[in-house]
C-alpha cells in the first residue's frame, strides 16, 4: 500500500487531518453499531454537555509500523479500561472495551497510509474521545453521548526530540486531592493550560506539580508521569491517587524489573529529595521517555548529573527497551503487542 508522501522524519506533534475516523452514538440507553466516516467536523447543539459542563474524555496510544512491516498498537486494552473508569467517574456510559479495541482496529486499518514507516521517528498517534451530546442546562449528566475516535501522524512531543528538558515547579495544581487527576478527563487539560502557557513563555517545557493537599511531594507534568533513577540505579516512580496511571510507565517499571534487572519502586517522592537522584525522565504515549536535565524550583536550580546534552544512561536503557518492544525489535511480554495488519 502506497505511503502519504509525508516528510515523516520532521513531523512535530501536530494534528493532521487524516482519511477515516470511527464514531459511535449512544441514545435511549444504547450504543449504535458504529461506523467509519470521513466526516472529521462534528455539529452538536448550542447546549450538548460537553460545551456547558465539561462532560468529555479521552484517550491517546500509538500504532507503530514494525521491524517486520506489520501495524501494531501497544496494550490498548489498558486504555480501554482506563476509559472505562473516566467515564465512570464522569457519569458517562461505558464504551465496551473489545468495541473500543475494535474501534481503534477500524481506524488505523482505515487509516493505513498515514502509519509512518518503519525507522522514520514518527508514529501514528490515536486519539479515542468520549463527549456528552443533548442539552443540558441543570448540572446534570447528558443522556447522549459519542464515542469517536481519530489518528494523526505525530513525531516527538517536545521539541528537540530527545534533548534534556528544562521544566519548573508550578505553583498552580492541576487535580484536587480526591478529584479528577487519576482520569483522563478533558478538564484536567484545560486547567493546566494557563500554567503550561506561562511556563513556556519563561522558557520551561513542562509544569512540575505537586500534591495539592501539601505541596511537598511530587506528582506528575501536565501530559507526563515522572521516572526517577537513583545514583544506585534504583527506578522511582511517585505514588499517588491524583495522578495518571500511566501506560507507559507502568510497562517501563515492569521493563525496568524484567528486562533490566533494576530495583523498582513505586512510592511518594519527596520535593526536597530530588536533588538527590540520579536521572529524571517524563514518559507518556506522546512523550515517550523524554529526559529531564533541569528542575526549577523558585530560582532554586536542580541539575542532574546527567546533564543537558544526553539522555542519562539508565533513562536511555529504559527508553531502547521500551521502543524495541513496540517496533517489535524486541520480545514483548505476552499480550503487549496488538496487531493490526
Ligand atoms: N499523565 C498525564 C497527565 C497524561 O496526559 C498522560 C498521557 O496520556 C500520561 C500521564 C501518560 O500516560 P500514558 O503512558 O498512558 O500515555
Ligand atoms: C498522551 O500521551 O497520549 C497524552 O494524552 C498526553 C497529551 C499531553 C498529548
Amino acid at each position: 500500500m502506497e505511503k502519504k508522501q509525508l516528510d515523516w522524519s520532521n513531523l512535530g506533534f501536530g494534528y493532521m487531518q487524516t482519511d477515516a475516523r470511527y464514531v459511535s452514538t449512544f441514545k435511549n440507553g444504547a450504543w449504535d453499531e458504529g461506523h467509519i466516516t470521513d466526516d472529521p467536523n462534528i455539529t452538536l447543539n448550542e447546549c450538548a454537555g460537553v460545551f456547558q459542563y465539561a462532560q468529555t474524555c479521552f484517550e491517546g496510544l500509538k500504532a507503530y509500523t514494525t521491524e517486520d512491516g506489520h501495524i501494531v498498537t501497544f496494550r490498548p486494552d489498558l486504555n480501554a479500561s482506563r476509559m472505562v473508569d473516566s467515564a465512570k467517574r464522569l457519569e458517562m456510559p461505558v464504551f465496551p472495551e473489545e468495541r473500543f479495541i475494535k474501534a481503534v482496529e477500524e481506524t488505523v486499518k482505515a487509516n493505513e497510509t498515514w502509519v509512518p514507516p518503519y525507522g522514520s521517528g514518527a508514529t501514528l498517534y490515536i486519539r479515542p474521545y468520549m463527549m456528552g451530546i443533548n442539552p443540558v442546562i441543570g448540572v446534570k449528566p447528558a443522556d447522549e453521548y459519542m464515542f469517536r475516535v481519530f489518528v494523526t501522524p505525530v513525531g516527538p512531543y517536545f521539541k528537540g526530540g530527545a534533548k534534556p528538558l528544562t521544566i519548573r515547579v508550578s505553583d498552580f495544581d492541576r487535580a484536587a486531592p480526591c478529584g479528577t487527576g487519576n482520569i483522563k478527563a478533558g478538564l484536567n487539560y484545560a486547567m493546566s493550560l494557563y500554567p503550561i502557557v506561562k511556563a513556556h513563555e519563561e522558557g520551561y517545557a513542562e509544569n512540575m506539580y505537586l500534591d495539592p493537599a501539601t505541596r511537598t511531594k511530587v506528582e506528575e507534568t501536565g501530559g507526563a508521569n515522572f521516572l526517577f533513577v537513583t545514583k544506585d540505579n534504583v527506578l522511582v516512580t511517585p505514588k499517588s491517587n491524583s495522578i495518571l496511571p500511566s501506560i507507559t510507565r507502568r510497562s517501563l517499571m515492569y521493563v525496568a524489573e524484567h528486562y533490566l534487572n533494576m530495583k523498582v519502586e513505586q512510592r511518594e517522592v519527596l520535593l526536597s529529595e530530588v536533588k538527590d537522584f540520579a536521572e529524571c525522565g517524563l514518559c507518556g504515549t506522546a512523550a515517550v521517555i523524554s529526559p529531564v536535565g533541569k528542575i526549577v524550583d523558585h530560582g532554586t536550580e536542580i541539575c542532574f548529573p546527567s546533564g543537558m546534552d544526553e539522555m542519562g544512561p539508565v533513562t536511555k536503557k529504559l527508553y531502547d527497551c521500551l521502543t524495541g518492544i513496540q517496533m517489535g525489535r524486541i520480545e514483548a511480554p505476552e499480550g503487549w503487542i496488538h496487531k493490526i495488519v
